[in-house]
């Protein structure tokens, strides 16, 4: 290989320190730019963005919370290319809303109202913020910008109306007064992670979308107590809880009463009401991005849980696929859907890709994980015959049902519990597949003290303790890990495994024997790794953090690692106490060439979604809510916002901080990070 192409064995750039500067900080010889925040017009006739709390009209602009993104290259013509570095587009997910007491204040002259009932004026905009975008991107001389008037730029909110798929397409689970046949729903909410599949599609992740419905007191009486209550705690909706923004408030019509997941019909099967609405969230939602009136499908094959990314297996002419997928809340799970059709290589480029779409992602098996201490797993079937006749917390009627409330499933197989599953990525070569666990808060420091519902420490998930602060708040496993698992085989069927841990967040001052398990040094340290994905051009791995437990040292960060592979390092047995040692595997310890700081974000972001052109030159990724820990009563006082940015890097109207995707090339033309 030359030194522009192929994999490389070393990092390129001089390690970015810690800092907590209102900026996007980057490692030498690179620069970033703006090309799309928050409110930004996606059609030639919306108005400029005034970012003053005016602006409406947003389902014709940047929606809020850029997370996932993936690119789809264009040539010249317009048509899509696998191959195009100056022309594409961007899929990208608007995760949520920075909000307080309700409001997504930043959106209002004066905050918003923050008591119930929500003006519908105010609704209707933090609505349309949600959901997903694409966005034309182009280069012109060496300048990179959006297309404002491209007619491939789309806007999906969660009212627009989606196809449901798979098993659960037409059952009784999904009957609602909108869809009386079950076949429909309307908008995806709470997009995270994103994935593409080997046809050329985009893949978003439904996350935390409970948060949005509301249930009535007296409303599991209604029910007549019957297991839908079950699966809707499960799900996190107890009877009476509030919703996060109270859009169900702001009128009767049905746009706003489908947010009260509540039986109020008299039918058998809930296609007169909005019992079942909560049954319409929570998947992976496939989409066409060359085609901007194609409906949306929500792949419900693949469970429904707390969606981040979905990355496929390496895909092999006439074997099966196999897509990997975490569910993101404390103590959920890791699981892996098989397609039942094998890959066939002329379905690389098809002219219909969601039909392809169905082909590989309506009809398979869905399995979850299960971590042993000899570092082997396995992969458990949910299927009806798997369910032991032992457990009787919620009867499944059939596979259909075990798909929608697969995490009940899970519980009844005896998967193993993680820390947080966040983003999953497939090493381009090896085919092992990298799992982000961002942290937990709910995982006991010591084995023998402390609440019974908190776990103790296990091989998979190996730490607890209290940081280094000493706030009993992030106890548990405050700074998160990076495991990956490799097939048995190699084969992306195989119901075994082996697993390791690449890496364990850390302080880099922080004890090597129980916390700093990777001995990092002070150029590589990070806490809770969330975004994860791999270039395809270097082989690089690109580790990105949503953290708590670090932040009053430094913002957020994109780190850049070069990993070798599962079971390159030790066993280590880690002495908790004398009740209890845990016996984990360490991934080799990274080296001052393998593992590097690249880029710290500006104050109270997250950064997360990386998209690259081929030639690994060229790389997007979001910087997600700057400021956000601006209080609502401040929202008329830019001094007072914790972050201007991008306005203060010389981005739009108005000191309020937005959302916003950057562009980062490196300075001499070459590829990023070497
Ligand atoms: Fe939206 Fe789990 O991060
Ligand atoms: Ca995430
Ligand atoms: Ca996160
Ligand atoms: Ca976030």
């Amino acid at each position: 290989t030359t030194p522009d192409a192929g994999a490389l064995s070393k990092l390129g750039f001089t390690a970015v320190p810690k800092g907590m500067a209102d900026q996007v900080t980057l490692a030498a010889g690179y620069s970033a730019t703006v090309v799309y925040a928050l409110g930004d017009p996606l059609t030639a006739s919306a108005a400029a963005y005034k970012n003053d709390g005016t602006d409406t009209d947003y389902g014709n602009r940047g929606g809020d919370h850029h997370d996932g993104m993936e690119w789809f290259g264009l040539s010249a013509d317009g048509q899509p290319s696998t191959s195009a570095n100056d022309r594409g587009l961007l899929a990208i997910n608007h995760e949520a809303t920075t909000d307080e007491t309700l409001s997504s204040f930043f959106l209002h002259t004066d905050g918003g109202t923050k008591t119930l009932p929500r003006p519908a004026s105010e609704v209707d905009k933090e609505v349309a913020i949600h959901g997903v975008a694409v966005v034309e991107v182009k280069k012109t001389g060496s300048t990179w910008a959006y297309v404002q008037n491209s007619s491939f730029n789309r806007r999906v909110t969660a009212l627009t109306e989606v196809d449901i798929g798979g098993p659960a397409k037409g059952h009784a689970l999904l009957k609602t007064k909108y869809s009386v046949d079950g076949t429909r729903t309307r908008g995806t909410l709470n997009n995270c992670g994103t994935g593409q599949t080997p046809w050329g599609s985009f893949l978003t992740g439904e996350e935390n979308w409970f948060g949005y419905f509301t249930r009535p007191a007296g409303d599991d009486l209604a029910r007549g107590n019957d297991k839908s209550v079950v699966a809707l705690k499960r799900y996190g909706r107890a009877e009476g809880a509030a919703s996060r923004h109270g859009w169900e408030s702001a009128g009767s019509a049905d746009i706003y009463a489908r947010w009260i997941n509540a039986k109020t019909g008299t039918s058998t099967d809930g296609s007169d009401d909005y019992r079942n609405e909560m049954n319409g969230m929570g998947y992976i939602v496939e989409m066409d991005p060359y085609k901007p009136t194609s409906r949306l499908v929500k792949r419900t094959a693949l469970g429904r849980f707390a969606h981040e990314s979905a990355v496929f297996s390496l895909p092999k002419a006439g074997e099966k696929l196999a897509v990997y997928m975490g569910d993101d809340s404390r103590n959920e799970y890791i699981y892996k859907f098989v397609s039942d059709a094998a890959w066939a290589a002329a379905d690389a480029n098809p002219t219909d890709r969601l039909a392809t779409g169905a082909k590989y992602l309506d009809s398979g098996k869905l399995y979850v994980a299960k971590f042993a201490s000899d570092g082997t797993g396995q992969w458990i079937e949910l299927n009806k015959a798997a369910i032991p006749s032992t457990y009787t917390t919620y009867a499944f009627a059939d596979e259909a049902d075990i798909r929608v409330n697969c995490r009940l499933a899970a519980d009844a197989v005896g998967a193993t519990k993680m820390d947080r599953p966040e983003w999953c990525a497939t090493h381009p070569t090896s085919g092992e597949i990298y799992f982000t666990l961002t942290n937990n808060s709910n995982r006991r420091v010591s084995p023998t003290a402390g609440s019974s519902t908190q776990l103790v420490p296990d091989s998979a998930n190996p730490r607890a303790y209290t940081d280094m602060k000493g706030t009993t708040a992030q106890q548990g496993n405050p700074n998160g890990h990076i495991l990956r698992v490799k097939e048995a085989a190699g084969s992306a069927a195989a119901t075994t495994f082996t697993w390791d841990i690449y890496l364990f967040g850390a302080q880099a001052d922080a004890d090597t024997g129980l916390i700093n398990l990777s001995s990092l040094t002070a150029d590589q340290d990070f806490s809770s790794p969330d975004g994860l994905k791999f270039s395809k051009s270097t082989g690089i791995c690109w580790i990105q953090t949503d953290d708590g437990a670090y932040t009053d040292v430094t913002n957020c960060m994109m780190l850049a690692g070069i990993p070798g592979t599962v079971g390159d390092g030790a066993k280590k047995t880690l002495p908790h106490s004398t009740a209890l040692s845990v016996d984990t595997f360490i991934g080799k310890a990274p080296t001052a060439d393998t593992l590097k700081r690249f880029l710290v974000g500006p104050k109270d972001c997250e950064i997360t979604g990386l998209a690259e052109t081929p030639d690994g030159k060229t790389m997007f990724i979001n910087i997600q809510h700057p400021g956000e820990g601006t209080k609502m009563a401040d929202v008329a006082d830019p001094t007072k916002y914790t972050s201007q940015w991008p306005s203060n890097a010389g981005y739009g109207a108005g000191k309020r901080p937005r959302s916003a995707t950057i562009v980062i090339t490196k300075n001499d033309g070459g590829r990023i990070g070497s």
